[in-house]
């Protein structure tokens, strides 16, 4: 289980979650010493971290044959508490939860370019079925106008927050660490610094370290699959589920030899995010984006990589109407 914890992903790797339980209950809270006050002031993207955490220990109890019962922020009296889970009965996991479980430590945020290959129809079909399980709403970007808009917002939400100097000092503070520590983002886990024509990666995680000899420059990145992850409301229950529902899109993604990385800036400013709430309406509170695509390139890092033998998904999803098209 602190295996499966070890691995989630969390905004700027800060891993703002404590797990404790006695056999019977698990309880998740937050460690407050490793909030983003300047770049999550609301504590939002906290939540969808230990949402994605909360579905990693979930599944390690499922492939240990215990089915678990959730409780989101089960106790009013205790903000800190965001879910308890307790072991239910005993059964055998499903091949998709193994598949899932399987693919916790191979997944890894892929920030260098992908491929030139689309992601196909059943793929991406696959991944929609993962968020829609949690009960999230995912809308894959494919118009070039609305591709262009989100683009737009990009820019500008990058350029609002490398003027902010809170986010700046939490940028030096959490990103650009030496290999080897447990926290924060490592220098080389930002692939290579971002080039004028990289459309979607446009924060520099490198810090302006220059890649190793041998590693690729960022060069160009094809038009990668793009996914908008959105919740009926705001409250911080939503959160915990939009963060299970990334977390079983990233590890549905990884099972399927897909690569992702996940895009923030635009939903962490609060002009970026009102524009985001035009644009897809008032029942839609977008939490994150998503990049997906095939690597064309392993990610560094231990561990990192694809299944030996990808996932293929449930039946249904290779007889569905799209199934194979790209
Ligand atoms: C809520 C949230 C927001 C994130 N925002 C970004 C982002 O804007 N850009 C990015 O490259 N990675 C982003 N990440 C990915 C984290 O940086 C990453 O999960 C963390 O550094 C751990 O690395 P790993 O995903 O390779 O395990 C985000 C992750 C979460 C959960």
């Amino acid at each position: 289980m602190a295996e499966a914890l070890a691995h989630a992903p969390s905004v700027h790797n800060t891993r703002p979650w404590r797990l404790a339980g006695d056999g019977r209950v698990f309880e998740l809270r937050v460690d407050a010493r490793r909030r983003l006050t300047a770049t999550d002031p609301d504590d939002r993207e906290l939540r969808i971290s230990c949402g994605a955490a909360l579905l990693n220990v979930s599944l390690a109890l499922a492939v240990g044959g215990r089915r678990s019962l959730v409780g989101l922020l089960p106790d009013p009296t205790s903000p800190g508490l965001v879910a308890t889970l307790r072991p239910a009965e005993h059964m055998a996991p499903t091949p998709e939860e193994t598949a899932l479980h399987a693919a916790i430590p191979l997944r890894r945020s892929h920030r260098l370019p992908f491929a030139d290959r689309p992601v196909s129809g059943s793929h991406r079909m696959l991944l929609r079925r993962a968020a829609e399980t949690e009960g999230v709403w995912l809308h894959a970007v494919h118009e070039p106008a609305e591709r262009r808009r989100l683009r737009a917002l990009l820019t500008t939400a990058h350029r609002r927050q490398w003027a902010d100097p809170g986010f700046r000092a939490e940028w030096e503070r959490w990103t650009g660490r030496p290999d080897g520590e447990p926290y924060g983002v490592r220098a080389d886990a930002g692939g290579a610094p971002p080039q004028h024509n990289d459309v979607w990666m446009v924060r520099d995680f490198t810090h302006g370290t220059p890649p190793a000899d041998g590693a690729p420059a960022a060069g160009h990145d094809p038009e990668p699959l793009l996914l908008v992850i959105g919740t009926s409301t705001d409250l911080p229950t939503a959160h915990l589920r939009a963060g299970m529902a990334l977390q079983r899109v990233l590890l549905t993604a990884t099972a399927l030899g897909l690569a992702t990385s996940v895009i923030s800036a635009p939903t962490e400013v609060r002009e970026t995010r009102a524009a985001l709430a035009r644009m897809y309406g008032p029942g839609v509170h977008a939490q994150v984006l998503v990049r997906v695509g095939h690597a064309a390139r392993p990610e560094p890092g231990p561990d990192a990589g694809t299944p030996d033998r990808p996932w293929r998904g449930p039946a249904l999803a290779r007889t569905g109407p799209d199934a194979d098209r790209p």
